[in-house]
């Protein structure tokens, strides 16, 4: 009997955690149908694009990939190349025409249709388009709940979501256009998905959510929140980690910080973006909060939640953005003393009311200066902090074999997520190598041990600080 080879896939992700997550639940899914995941794109006769569309660098990105592709496409035409994602639901049919190379088009809502689409793409060769259906709610718990431990890269870290989408309609953001309005998922669902996961030998859960902190699901007459999803999931034995990432600043329970403080594997850390220090540029951006309300809770979180690192995001170059306005973000930056921030530059959003209403009006050269200049003031910043952790004893969980040893920007650290994304299974054989893992504060810290650590929880001596990155020793 001939067995018949394994049709191979190629996935690249671009933007977010959430995206992370849905490559890894459609890769998950279609080694379940019997394709298998290989990480060259050459090899490959699927290849899927998982794009975003939060800033225009991200589509360009993407366009340019694609458009590398023709040529490979017209000596290889059996290949088959689909774009999921943010960029896929905002452009949908466009992609279609403007590129034949492109075979499926998918929106983030409509994954759990993908292998039927791929399959049926291979046998007919047609184009196939699937965009987010509004009226259809929960149509990814099919992919949520079918995700295999033995098939992720990292087996002992996980993602789990808690809701899709988002409601809050920043004036900037396309995420609300393209992922939809907020949805919580019933908490019984999280709670048993991440009771598989941690049979499975995950350690450590990171609860995903555009804005984590508005989770609210209700059914026969109760209401549950983040805090009562932290609490829930907290005693599942395996369990060593908890974080839960993005929170909003509004809103923002207090009940969440009493269970950070409460419950010992919820780990002391909150990404909480700003924006802006000005609050004229906040309410530009339909943020809903001052900066007061914003140090407040930053304030609140400190007090209850010993320790806690609190990272950020934010946007320089916004509409009608002046010297004045940047000057209050970085003297914003210098009352939080953020562990680490990722800065933009703004980028007008097709669809977005800023982009219909606001005049762009910082040119790109400012916006580059203020981008730079507040990269440097958190730069220092975090320096300086990670210099007061020298001689300590920290807690890491080992990720990997590190690419990056040094790392001197901040921006890189978003880079750096992904590079850090080691690959586990060819790490793993070697002896003593430097590894890379994270504190409970999620700062990222490197030493010499032996790769059987990864996925193990050590305790490390802070020899030496960077900005970006700790240097420790094994105690
Ligand atoms: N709540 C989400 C935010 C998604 S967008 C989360 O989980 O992170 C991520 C970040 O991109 C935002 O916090 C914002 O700082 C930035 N961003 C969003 N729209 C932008 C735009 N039009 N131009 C520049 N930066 C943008
Ligand atoms: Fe975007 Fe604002 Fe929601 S930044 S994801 S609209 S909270």
């Amino acid at each position: 009997m001939i067995t018949s080879m394994k049709k191979k896939v190629y996935i690249e992700t671009m933007g977010c955690q959430m995206n992370k997550l849905d490559s890894e639940l459609v890769a998950c899914h279609l080694k379940a149908c019997g394709y298998e995941i290989c990480d060259a794109l050459p090899e490959a006769e699927v290849v899927i694009f998982n794009t975003c569309s939060v800033r225009q660098h991200a589509e360009e990105k993407v366009i340019s990939k694609i458009g590398q592709l023709k040529k490979e496409h017209q000596q290889r035409p059996q290949l088959v190349v689909a774009v999921i994602g943010c960029m896929a639901q905002r452009l949908g049919q466009q992609l279609l025409d403007d590129y034949r190379q492109v075979d499926i088009v998918c929106g983030p809502g409509q994954l759990h249709h993908f292998s039927s689409m791929l399959a049926e793409v291979l046998d007919r060769r047609r184009q196939m388009l699937s965009l987010n259906d509004p009226q259809e709610t929960d149509n990814l718990e099919i992919l949520d709940s079918k995700r295999d431990t033995e098939e992720m890269d990292r087996p002992f870290s996980a993602f789990v979501r808690v809701m899709r989408g988002c409601n809050k309609y920043c004036h900037y953001c396309v995420v609300p256009y393209v992922r939809g309005p907020e949805q919580s998922r019933p908490i019984r669902h999280i709670v048993a998905e991440t009771r598989r996961l941690a049979e499975n030998g995950v350690k450590e859960i990171t609860l995903l959510g555009q804005t984590v902190n508005s989770y609210r699901f209700k059914e026969g007459g109760k209401t549950w929140g983040l805090a009562d999803v932290l609490s829930q999931i907290h005693d599942i034995e395996g369990l060593e980690r908890i974080r839960f990432v993005t929170s909003y600043p509004r809103d923002f329970d207090e009940r969440i910080l009493r269970a950070m403080a409460d419950l010992p594997r919820v780990c002391e850390y909150l990404h909480i973006p700003a924006q802006s220090g000005s609050n004229r540029i906040l309410k530009a951006m339909n943020r809903n909060y001052s900066v007061e309300a914003y140090l407040d809770l930053i304030e609140k979180a400190r007090e209850l939640v010993p320790g806690i690192t609190i990272a950020g995001d934010f946007i320089v170059g916004y509409c009608g953005e002046t010297d004045a306005d940047f000057l209050a973000t970085k003297e914003l930056m210098r009352k939080v003393r953020y562990k680490n921030c990722f800065i933009f530059k703004y980028s007008p959003r097709p669809g977005t009311r800023a982009a219909a209403k606001m005049a762009d009006d910082v040119p790109e050269v400012i916006k580059k200066q203020r981008n730079t200049e507040l990269l440097a003031l958190q730069n220092e910043i975090a320096f300086e902090d990670n210099q007061k952790l020298v001689g300590l004893p920290v807690e890491i969980l080992v990720e990997g074999a590190s690419k990056k040893p040094h790392l001197d920007s901040t921006e890189e650290v978003a880079e750096a997520d992904a590079e850090c994304t080691i690959n586990y299974y060819e790490a793993k054989n070697s002896d003593t190598i430097q590894l890379t893992g994270r504190t409970r504060g999620d700062q990222i810290a490197v030493f010499n041990g032996s790769s059987k650590l990864i996925g193990q929880i050590v305790k490390l001596k802070i020899v030496k600080a960077s900005a970006l990155t700790l240097f420790g020793e094994m105690q």
